[in-house]
């Protein structure tokens, strides 16, 4: 009896556990109007072949590669002169795709087809592509927006390159607090959550992302921002 007990124990474990690693996108952010990587890697082999498909946008293909050359033929309009692969890497089992000047509808789920000696060995992988959006601010003030959300805030965090905390507020009844080192620079914040700068440095320049919390959700937005002296 305790025996088959355990045994039960492992089988559950094992099936809830393969299903949720076999389908993990992997996230990729890129810039808007600049060129953006894909990464995508197989099992090397002879007669590679590889298929790059937006899934949301129904399906449409992105790249296709066989017989030892890129198949265009039948690559969506919107795709055209954009796309390239690294053709010295695919022997090496690298199917990685390039994409140059990223558009707000290249954003979305993407799929990395690959096979190797006709059909043996085929393998999918997923990307899911975020477009972040790109502005060119003031270095004397600069107001940064924030996606609102619809429902009531309970609070928002700001921050600089991934890292550092420029501010936060947990909640609504209490002030925002500005970390030290961006004391200076932060103007105000408004109701929305969009931060406004002043006495921008060069060094200020980089990825603003904005963490906006309502009662179901944390809705993230990344703005890189470029800093123009003003005369
Ligand atoms: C695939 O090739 C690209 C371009 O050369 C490179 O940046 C990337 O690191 C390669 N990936 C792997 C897994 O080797
Ligand atoms: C937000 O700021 C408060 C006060 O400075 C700090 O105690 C707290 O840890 C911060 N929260 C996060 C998530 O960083
Ligand atoms: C912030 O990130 C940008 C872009 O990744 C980089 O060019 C810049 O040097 C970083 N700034 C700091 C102060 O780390």
């Amino acid at each position: 009896m305790k025996m088959t007990g355990i045994k039960c124990v492992v089988f559950v474990v094992v099936l809830t556990f393969l299903p949720s690693l076999a389908s993990e996108d992997v996230e990729v952010s890129c810039v808007f109007m600049e060129s953006c990587i894909l990464p995508c890697s197989f099992q090397g082999g002879s007669d590679t072949v590889i298929h790059w498909i937006q899934e949301t946008a129904g399906n449409t293909l992105v790249h296709s590669y066989y017989h030892n050359q890129d198949q265009l033929a039948k690559q969506g309009q919107r795709f055209k002169k954009r796309t390239s692969l690294f053709k010295d890497q695919i022997s090496r089992g690298n199917a990685t795709l390039q994409l140059t000047g990223v558009e707000v509808e290249d954003q979305g789920r993407y799929k990395c087809y690959t096979s190797i000696n006709t059909l043996n060995g085929n393998k999918e992988s997923f990307i899911n592509l975020i477009v972040d959006a790109s502005i060119s601010g003031s270095d004397t003030e600069t107001t940064i927006p924030c996606t609102s959300a619809n429902t009531p805030l309970t609070g928002f965090i700001w921050r600089f390159n991934h890292s550092q905390i420029i501010l936060n507020q947990t909640r609504t009844d209490i002030p925002y607090t500005v970390s030290k080192e961006w004391r200076q620079q932060v103007k105000s914040v408004s109701e929305s959550g969009s931060i406004t700068l002043q006495d921008l440095s060069s060094d200020r320049e980089g990825i603003y992302t904005c963490e906006l919390s309502n009662e179901q959700e944390t809705i993230i937005t990344n703005t890189v921002l470029r800093i123009e002296k003003s005369q």
